[in-house]
């Protein structure tokens, strides 16, 4: 068998994507009504890079509840209205011949922050936001102190996932992905640095999973069997051997491949400010890779991968099943197109519309 290449089509349950070329979900801080309600922005961002030609397009951090929200400005998916909205994109993004994700969010306690072009930091109840949770009472330095979760809410979160799930289904979207990575109150209880609890939540790695494996299962009962489901995951905190660590990784991602995840999209990062990071050209593709060795389960590999050698050789050497790009992206929504083209691979799904773009040596 050869090896699959970059624009090699790639099947995950019931849903095939024509290469492997992703793009990984961004956070637009864009919903200015602040009810959760994609816009119109929303369907000409990820329009855009489905049109462009990506295998999969993710659609932000969405909420499943309010007090999920990152910011008073992001997309949430807890009512119909929501659903409706995100359905229209999905018909766009389909159109194009991409399939259409989702990451499922919910922000812990990293919730209620401003977005940048307003100030910095928390925004407050009285500007607007709210109190945060977390697992614990430990607040992310600068941000608001989040209040510690009973049981109750706890399982409120992990319902909540489920009927995001649902909506999502019906909304269309091919493929959700459940996001446990950069901080956000998944990997908050994951972490040593941001989980003090002493009950069934903390503790040992079982105890600090416990909550991931639960919203994992609650997604999978929703999602039956044909959809297929991804996590996002943070390898690490870069604070070894205090943090959360790769070792921990591996672990955490056989467990999800059991409880029915079938991809691990493997970041890294996002809990504690002070990180000591190493960045540089496709710096958590390591990651992705021993995920996937020692796991046995496909992974996504992201992070500073803007060159398509760099994505097409991720994938034949096995390191991954697929790349996702963000910032690429955001300079470039063809850039699957120009990546095939600067391979040399011909693709059919270059736009009607754009075909005489490829036309480079002769009169338009
Ligand atoms: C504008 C922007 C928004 C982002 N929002 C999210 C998000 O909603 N969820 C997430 O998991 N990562 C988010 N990220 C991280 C990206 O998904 C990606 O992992 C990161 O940008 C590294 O990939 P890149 O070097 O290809 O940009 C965001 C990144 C950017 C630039």
């Amino acid at each position: 068998m050869t090896a699959p290449s970059l624009f090699s089509p790639l099947t995950l349950r019931g849903t095939t994507f024509r290469n492997r070329l992703w793009v990984a979900p961004m956070c637009q801080y864009s919903v200015e009504e602040r009810d959760g309600v994609p816009t119109d922005w929303h369907l000409v961002h990820l329009g855009g890079m489905a049109r462009g030609g990506a295998g999969l397009v993710v659609a932000e951090a969405t909420a499943v509840l309010p007090e999920g929200r990152i910011t008073p400005w992001d997309t949430g998916l807890w009512n119909d209205e929501q659903r409706d909205a995100w359905a229209r994109i999905v018909s766009f993004i389909h159109s194009q011949g991409a399939a259409a994700g989702i990451q499922l969010a919910h922000a812990g306690r990293k919730a209620s922050t401003h977005r940048g072009q307003e100030g910095r930091g928390a925004v407050t109840p009285a500007e607007g936001g709210w109190e945060p949770l977390g697992p614990s009472d430990l607040p992310f330095a600068g941000l608001a102190e989040p209040a510690a979760m009973s049981h109750a809410q706890i399982a409120d979160a992990v319902a909540a996932f489920g009927t995001s799930a649902r909506l999502a289904l019906d909304a269309g979207f091919d493929v959700l992905e459940l996001h446990a990575a950069h901080g956000y109150l998944l990997h908050e209880f994951l972490s040593p640095l941001s989980n003090d609890r002493t009950d069934e939540y903390g503790g040992s790695l079982e105890n600090r999973a416990r909550i991931v494996l639960e919203s994992m299962k609650e997604v999978r009962r929703v999602a039956g069997e044909n959809v297929p489901v991804f996590v996002r995951l943070s390898a690490t905190d870069w604070m070894e051997p205090e943090g959360w660590t790769l070792e921990d990784t591996v672990a955490l991602s056989g467990w999800l491949r059991e409880a029915g995840a079938d991809l691990i999209d493997v970041s890294s990062g996002g809990n504690v400010p002070d990180a000591r990071i190493t960045v540089g050209p496709g710096y958590q593709v390591p990651f992705a890779a021993e995920v996937r060795e020692r796991a046995s389960v496909p992974t996504s590999a992201v992070g500073l991968v803007t060159d398509p050698e760099l994505a097409a050789h991720v994938v034949a050497t096995g390191q991954a099943d697929a790349v996702m790009a963000g910032r690429e992206f955001l300079r470039d929504p063809h850039f699957a197109l120009r990546a095939a083209h600067e391979l040399g691979v011909t693709v059919d799904y270059w736009p009607t519309q754009y075909e005489r773009g490829t036309f480079a040596d002769r009169p338009a």
